[in-house]
């Protein structure tokens, strides 16, 4: 909770901070390439910053964010669709095998960004593109099920443990603040969830996510 005050009073000054650069940058009109340079570094590190901030806003949010009836299979094709550029130019092909599921009580933003967290780890786990598998069905009376699969990298074994923590990446700095997978799995928790994963090494990842849906179908 804190450290929530926190990321959100450094929200403001970061900001500032950021148009500062746009002005220093309208000011310079690309007359000192050095300068800019410089700028674009400084820019693309408060970039990383507010990044962390909305992870750990996210991270830290309290159980009082609004619930609404949702569309698992919806969200994740206009998620698919606002990604679809991303996903061209990385050569990831999406096959998608969206099963007949009931509506669940969510909110959307984090259901969002746990799409949004796993469909961009399996884009970095391909760099040199691949196949992209996105599975959903109904477990028992009212369980969802997600498959994220990927054919990238894989994660190693004795790797498998430490994913989940915050701030592990194995990303290049500046690439990645290892928050991802914790925000999925804080959220998940929220909604009585789970998330459980297999990997290959050099053949690929899946992500397996299941959560309750406690909208009765019947309901309106
Ligand atoms: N689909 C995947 N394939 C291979 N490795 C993965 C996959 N998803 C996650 N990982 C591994 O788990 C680590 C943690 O993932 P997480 O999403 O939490 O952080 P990140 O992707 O490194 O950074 P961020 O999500 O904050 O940009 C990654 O650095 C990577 O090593
Ligand atoms: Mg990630």
């Amino acid at each position: 909770l804190l450290a929530a005050g926190i990321a959100h009073e450094l929200r403001n000054p970061l900001a500032i901070v950021m148009n500062a650069l746009y002005d220093l940058r309208q000011i310079l009109d690309g007359q000192n390439p050095e300068a800019a340079e410089d700028l674009r570094i400084a820019e693309e590190e408060i970039e990383r910053a507010q990044a962390i901030i909305k992870n750990l806003l996210e991270f830290s949010r309290e159980s009082g964010a609004e619930l609404e009836r949702l569309d698992v299979n919806d969200l994740l094709s206009r998620t698919l669709q606002l990604m679809q550029k991303h996903l061209q130019n990385n050569g990831v092909r999406v096959t998608t095998e969206l099963g007949p599921i009931p509506p669940c009580l969510a909110n959307v933003n984090a259901m969002r960004q746990i799409f949004l967290n796993l469909i961009t780890n399996a884009v970095q786990a391909m760099p040199e593109g691949g196949e992209l598998m996105l599975r959903t069905a109904l477990v028992g009376e009212n369980r969802i099920r997600l498959d994220v699969r990927d054919t990238g990298v894989g994660i190693p074994r004795e790797h498998l443990q430490d994913i989940f923590n915050p701030f592990y990446t194995t990303k290049a700095p500046g690439q990645g603040t290892g928050l991802g997978l914790s925000v999925v799995h804080s959220i998940l928790q929220r909604y009585q969830g789970e998330i459980q994963v297999t990997s290959e090494v050099g053949a690929g990842t899946t992500f397996t996510i299941e959560l309750p849906c406690q909208c009765h179908v019947e309901a309106d």
